[in-house]
């Protein structure tokens, strides 16, 4: 009902965010670039609770009893498939989008929990190769830095067909960041913005993948796994299509996954959350009679041992972090707040990954930035945080009773809300009722 009086009211149509948005596409002429992904509220493994034990199950003892936690990934035709500490791997992320700090903390980060970390767009830096044991190669439709040698380097290699951020969208690389290294690697011209093409030059559909796989496999030797990375959207569809295309394992990466860049329509407007896109994954893999011969692994807004925990107990063999672990290294982190202020934004809200001044020396190619971040503290707040998360992640499993944590199971988590019984298709906590079933 409306009022005389004179109070102030809101549109829910022209919000003041809604207003401010129309007026600065006016000024700028453009989308909005931004890094990070989707800023909205989507039902997650936080809408997900477990079961622990009380009398009908017995939980296992901390100081006692073991709580495994190897992990394989690509046991499917690989002859040196990936064997993993922990059930949490490092996800690409491009140098370029990173800093060579950055880059290089992770690889040793990865290396003392005995897990893998991944290249990205524009290539395999030789120091990061040093740096991780275990390196998955990304294989993008740029091509940028993709090469034979740097093939045969690899522990694993990652056909990247699209990312939870933006599926269906190329990457980003605005000027700023393209420096003289990062230029040299991709082959392009310094300080000039890149733009990654969105789908691969070489296939356009399923049976054209096939023959790509075939040409990896080939090339090196059948020793090491091929991974298929897409976006979620279509999930049961892609993950049949990848796994008849031969792919050894899918990482799958839900909206909430992060970026360095792209138009903010596509975090927010495309792809699905990472929590049913995990579930159909499942679903299709069992339907097709691969689940446990393909090994799942999921990504997108993975932040604590719960979520890790939640995420292996629908059926996912690994996790892959990647904002996580930069937030680890000091992202968004109350210090040097002058220049957030400078870029517009303040601690704690900061997404400006594209434009390379990153206050923390983490998305910057800036040499001044980059020394804000040492490699060796870098190094140890992500090793300490990955650890942490694999003690959470045990300490949820012996409360289930398991011995292993690839023993969580669906059976041990309920849903807190409507929507997350209806995507995870997890009964309502207290009740038998599924939402939709
Ligand atoms: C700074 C940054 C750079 C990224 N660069 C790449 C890339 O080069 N290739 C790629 O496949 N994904 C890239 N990603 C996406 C990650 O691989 C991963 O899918 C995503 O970060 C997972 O979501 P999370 O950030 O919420 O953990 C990037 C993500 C970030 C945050």
């Amino acid at each position: 009902m409306d009022s005389e009086k004179q109070v102030l009211k809101t549109s829910s149509t022209y919000t003041p965010e809604a207003i401010a948005a129309i007026q600065e596409r006016a000024e700028l002429g453009r989308y909005i670039i931004r890094g990070y992904g989707a800023l909205r509220n989507v039902p997650r493994f936080d809408d997900l609770v477990f079961l622990t034990t009380s009398l009908t199950r017995l939980p296992l003892e901390g100081y006692r009893e073991k709580c495994t936690t190897k992990t394989f990934i690509g046991t499917r035709y690989a002859k040196r498939p990936m064997e993993l500490e922990i059930p949490i791997t490092i996800a690409g992320m491009s140098f370029g989008a990173l800093s060579y700090n950055a880059k290089v903390a992770l690889g040793r980060a990865a290396t003392l929990l005995g897990t893998s970390t991944t290249t990205g767009d524009g290539g395999m830096l030789p120091a990061e190769r040093e740096a991780s044991s275990k390196l998955v190669y990304q294989c993008l439709p740029s091509r940028y830095g993709f090469n034979p040698t740097d093939l045969k380097k690899a522990d694993a290699i990652e056909i990247v067909v699209g990312q939870g951020a933006k599926p269906g969208g190329g990457g980003l690389l605005l000027g700023q960041k393209v420096n003289k290294v990062v230029a040299g690697m991709r082959t392009l011209p310094e300080g000039v913005d890149q733009r990654s093409p969105c789908r691969h030059p070489d296939w356009i559909g399923p049976d054209d993948l096939r023959i790509k796989i075939e040409e990896l496999r080939e090339a090196t030797d059948w020793e090491i796994p091929i991974y298929v990375k897409m976006g979620a959207t279509r999930v049961k569809d892609d993950v049949k299509l990848a796994v008849k295309a031969g792919a050894d394992a899918i990482v799958l990466d839900g909206m909430e996954g992060g970026t360095a860049a792209t138009q903010s329509i596509f975090q927010e407007h495309t792809g699905i959350p990472t929590l049913p896109a995990l579930v159909q994954a499942v679903e299709a893999l069992q339907e097709i009679g691969v689940y446990g011969e393909v090994q799942l692994v999921i990504s997108g807004g993975i932040r604590s041992g719960p979520d890790v925990a939640k995420a292996l107990a629908l059926g996912a063999d690994a996790v892959s972090l990647g904002t996580a672990t930069l937030i680890a290294m000091g992202c968004n982190k109350p210090v040097y707040i002058e220049d957030y202020h400078k870029l517009g934004t303040e601690p704690y809200h900061c997404h400006h990954c594209h434009t390379g001044m990153c206050p923390v020396g983490i998305t910057t190619q800036d040499a001044e930035l980059m020394q804000r971040l040492p490699i060796d503290e870098a190094t140890t707040y992500v090793a300490n945080y990955l650890q942490s998360l694999v003690m959470e992640v045990q300490s949820l499993a012996r409360a289930c009773g398991k011995s292993d944590v690839h023993n969580l199971e669906r059976e041990d988590l309920v849903a807190l809300t409507l929507e997350a019984s209806a995507m995870a298709k997890l009964p309502l906590a207290g009740t038998d009722f599924i939402m939709g079933q």
